[in-house]
């Protein structure tokens, strides 16, 4: 990078701050960088960034993992349909409530529902949970990441009370969407779920994988650039960890770098998005997520799984907290967040978009 000294690069990170918009080449240059200053320049800004609209307010998100079946067969996931070695599991109702009422005494105001895209879990089923868990806590925010479903029946959740969807769009460049996914998965279908989901008025959630597969600079550009016109509510990234029961097994894993730098960027890019240090993170750095928060992020979603499941959702190898209780978790979690200076809150934690006054 001839000529691009880190002059170039304070310039361009000032304006990323000021006008959250750079050229394709500039982001580019971001992306490509290793120089340790950059990074932390990116970090400051960012965090000034969530700072000037959350303060140091992290928002706790308590996930239940409460299936592992999936139809699909990503070739990156280890519960992808085609690994016979999973162990697969599936919670009750009255298990993903217990879940819940113990969450909520440990003052989390948001559930996350995630699983597997598990047929047995059809509209009348997850209408049922989502219906009883909003009767039990009509304080608490749902939010659902179940996959890829059709519009009518993210409206009839979305009806039963569920108020957030993550759906992580993967990349958003389509050849390497059908590099990652074998061919009966569309690229189209994804993005036109994320379209449903937010016409019916969900706060909404994409993301992508740092380092997966075949990943080149020029598709995280498309990624910033699908980010800045979609306007999600929340974006999950992580670096991508092989599973051993892929055929990704022996590909790298993502970069802490990377992830850190692309937390920061996205704050840059979207102010007031909400931001997770996800667990991913946190695997391939004992201190990932606590610098995903120092680099913008102001999200963690510990597990309330029950633990004779926790070992189970495995969708790459090396996963943290599998073996602690709900309430030890937190409490970890709670002394990581403010080891960096922040402070968790026991609130919904919505955009500032959808924050009642
Ligand atoms: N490494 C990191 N993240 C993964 N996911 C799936 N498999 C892996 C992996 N091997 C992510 C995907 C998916 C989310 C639930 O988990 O981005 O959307
Ligand atoms: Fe698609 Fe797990 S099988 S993310």
């Amino acid at each position: 990078m001839a000529g691009k000294d880190i002059a170039y690069f304070y310039e361009l990170i000032d304006r990323l701050a000021k006008d959250h918009d750079l050229t394709d080449e500039e982001f580019k240059d971001l992306i490509i960088t290793e120089d340790p200053e950059v990074y932390a320049l990116l970090a400051s800004k960012a965090d000034e960034a969530r700072q000037k609209i959350y303060g140091k307010n992290v928002y706790l998100r308590g996930l239940i993992e409460f299936t592992d079946y999936c139809k699909n067969n990503c070739r990156y996931c280890g519960i992808r349909c085609g690994n016979k070695n999973a162990e697969r599991y599936r919670l009750s109702e009255e298990d993903i409530l217990s879940c819940c009422d113990m969450g909520y005494e440990l003052g989390f105001r948001t559930f996350v529902l995630q699983g597997g895209e598990d047929p047995f879990f059809n509209d009348d089923r997850l209408v049922s949970i989502v219906s009883s868990i909003k009767k039990a806590h009509p304080d608490c925010a749902i939010t659902l990441s179940v996959g890829e479903r059709e519009k009518d029946s993210y409206q009839k959740l979305y009806d039963a009370g569920a108020d957030r969807y993550l759906l992580r769009h993967e990349t958003a460049d389509k050849a390497h969407y059908e590099l990652l996914h074998p061919a009966e998965m569309s690229f189209e279908h994804r993005m036109q779920c994320l379209k449903d989901l937010k016409e019916i008025g969900y706060q909404v959630g994409c993301g992508m994988m740092l380092g997966s597969p075949g990943q080149k600079p020029e598709h995280l550009v498309k990624d910033l650039r699908f980010l800045q016109s979609f306007k999600p509510h929340m974006v999950g990234i992580g670096p991508f960890i092989p599973h051993h029961d892929t055929e990704y097994a022996d590909c790298p894993a993502g970069t802490v770098e990377m992830t850190l730098k692309l937390l920061s960027i996205i704050r840059l890019l979207l102010p007031d998005v909400l931001l997770p240090a996800t667990t991913a993170l946190g695997t391939i750095d004992p201190f990932g997520r606590e610098k995903g928060l120092k680099a913008g992020a102001n999200v963690i979603m510990p597990n309330l799984s029950p633990t004779n499941v926790r070992g189970k959702y495995l969708l790459y190898d090396n996963k943290i907290c599998t073996g602690d209780e709900a309430a030890e978790c937190i409490r970890c979690m709670t002394r990581r967040v403010e080891s960096v200076g922040y402070q968790v809150v026991q609130s919904r934690g919505d955009h500032v978009s959808f924050q009642r006054s």
